[in-house]
């Protein structure tokens, strides 16, 4: 099959850099440096990193080269990607499947992107200075249930999004990816150096380093794999479709390991940021880091406290904080926005311009609907959640696994061995000598897991 003489004017990302740093981008979030330390503490540090790890490697590797192998060898948007591959079957469905949760993702995602738009002009004015916890968390319910101040930095997370978007591959999210990773990379290195040094810090460092191996149960096993997935933007399509900009001669095991690897450091920096300086402020480190306040109430006052000799460097330690986190939180919301916005392009035949449109006002209503959940729409319950908490659930807890085990089934059992062979090797120019173990691991492994986490979501296992 030669898809790209279907796409011939299909762009690409220029550089190899480019598209690792894209990529990277798309996989460094709010999951690297929000959720990644929630998890950390609720499954008790070191041991639950190490599983983590683990399941990065057996499971997130294969599967990021499985959407790597199906995006690259079809060159062609999520949907028409299996259309191509598996022509009058279901299978595309799962692209579907993709698309669909793409655009959820990012209408919910830029909510709480535009929460920490709101707390890096708080930080910036030196709102925190002098504020206890409970303080801290009336300001942040306040702001929470406003019904117009949400929505208001939530435009601004999508405009931002959407004018990346439309700019296009290489001028858009390529360069913006090259700009902004170096910086996001920088800043987590001061952050980790300042924090790390902090007076009472080791018992946090000790906390990441030191495992409790009776931790470990089913429960954490099955929470690391589901940050695992949530984190490297997995099982959506959306490492399907920027792996069908890279060029043909990119070596895909080459990205998925720079990315990997990337991704991974910066969870743990993350962690290294903000356990050392929770014990150097005090704070008890297993719970009382738990939730979503981690980052909007815990946080300020962690810095606050910690650094209360210091009121310029805590500071600057809440303001680099929070631009990290938009920066993190605007490159993964650019590889949402892009899943839909190819397929509408290519599937619909409209310009860029008119598909990212139709995205943005999309997002921007389910988006608002997500904003006001947590004040006037506070009594719109569905299955007894909260609509952005459903849409949590609908994505990360239905699409993102399904979605995962039909990939690997599709890579492992539906596609010719030699088709997914030559895609690795580049037509057998590339030595990957593992490469019998990831069809293993896609067969068998992947599928049988990833069926646990899903069972276990609907507490089938308990
Ligand atoms: N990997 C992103 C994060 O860690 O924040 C989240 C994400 C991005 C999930 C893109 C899914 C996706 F398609």
């Amino acid at each position: 099959m030669n898809s790209s003489k279907n796409n011939m004017k299909r762009e690409n990302f220029g550089s190899k850099f480019g598209a690792i740093f894209a990529t990277a981008g798309s996989a460094v979030g709010l999951g690297n440096i929000w959720r990644f330390p929630i998890e950390t503490g609720q499954n008790g540090g070191a041991a639950f990193i190490l599983i983590y790890i683990a399941c990065i490697l057996l499971l997130g590797l294969p599967l990021m080269l499985s959407e790597f192998v199906i995006g690259r060898h079809t060159q062609s948007n999520a949907t028409r990607a299996y259309h191509l591959l598996a022509p009058g079957t279901p299978w595309k469905w799962v692209g579907r499947l993709g698309v669909f949760a793409g655009f959820i993702v990012l209408s919910y995602y830029s909510v709480v992107a535009g929460w920490t738009a709101k707390y890096a002009v708080l930080a910036i004015g030196n709102q925190f200075q002098g504020c206890d916890p409970d303080s801290l968390r009336t300001t942040f319910s306040a702001f929470a249930s406003d019904p117009w101040e949400p929505l208001l930095y939530l435009l601004i997370m999508l405009l931002m999004t959407h004018a990346v978007v439309v700019i296009g591959i290489q001028k858009g999210i390529e360069k913006c990816s090259n700009i902004l990773m170096p910086i996001l990379l920088v800043i987590i290195f001061v952050l980790v150096i300042c924090s790390v040094t902090l007076d009472g810090a080791s018992e946090g460092v000790r906390f990441l380093l030191k495992p409790d191996w009776s931790k470990i149960d089913s429960h954490l096993v099955i929470s690391a794999m589901g940050q695992a997935f949530f984190s490297l933007s997995l099982g959506l399509g959306c490492l399907c479709t920027y792996a069908s900009y890279f060029k043909k001669d990119s070596n895909l095991p080459n990205i998925a390991i720079q990315v990997i690897t990337l991704d991974t450091l910066i969870a743990l920096m993350a962690g290294f940021i903000i356990f050392p300086a929770t014990s150097a402020a005090g704070m008890p480190l297993d719970s009382g880091v738990m939730g979503p306040e981690l980052i909007f109430v815990t946080l300020p006052n962690v810095f606050q406290q910690a650094l209360s000799g210091l009121p310029w460097l805590a500071y600057s330690f809440s303001v680099l904080f929070f631009i990290l986190l938009i920066i993190a939180a605007l490159t993964s919301a650019i590889s949402m926005h892009e899943i839909v916005t190819s397929y509408m392009k290519e599937e619909f035949h409209l310009t860029r311009k008119k598909a990212a449109l139709i995205e943005t006002l999309g997002c921007v209503v389910i988006g608002a609907l997500c904003a006001l959940s947590f004040g006037v729409l506070d009594n719109v319950r569905i299955f007894d959640k909260s609509i952005f908490d459903f849409c949590d659930w609908v994505v990360c807890e239905f699409c993102m696994p399904i979605g995962a085990i039909l990939i690997s089934i599709f890579v492992g059992w539906y596609l010719k061995r030699k088709t997914v062979e030559n895609e690795i090797t580049n037509n057998g120019t590339l030595r990957v000598p593992l490469f019998r173990a990831l069809i293993f691991i896609l067969r068998f492994v992947a599928p049988v897991a990833i069926t646990l986490i899903f069972l276990d979501q609907f507490h089938l296992l308990s």
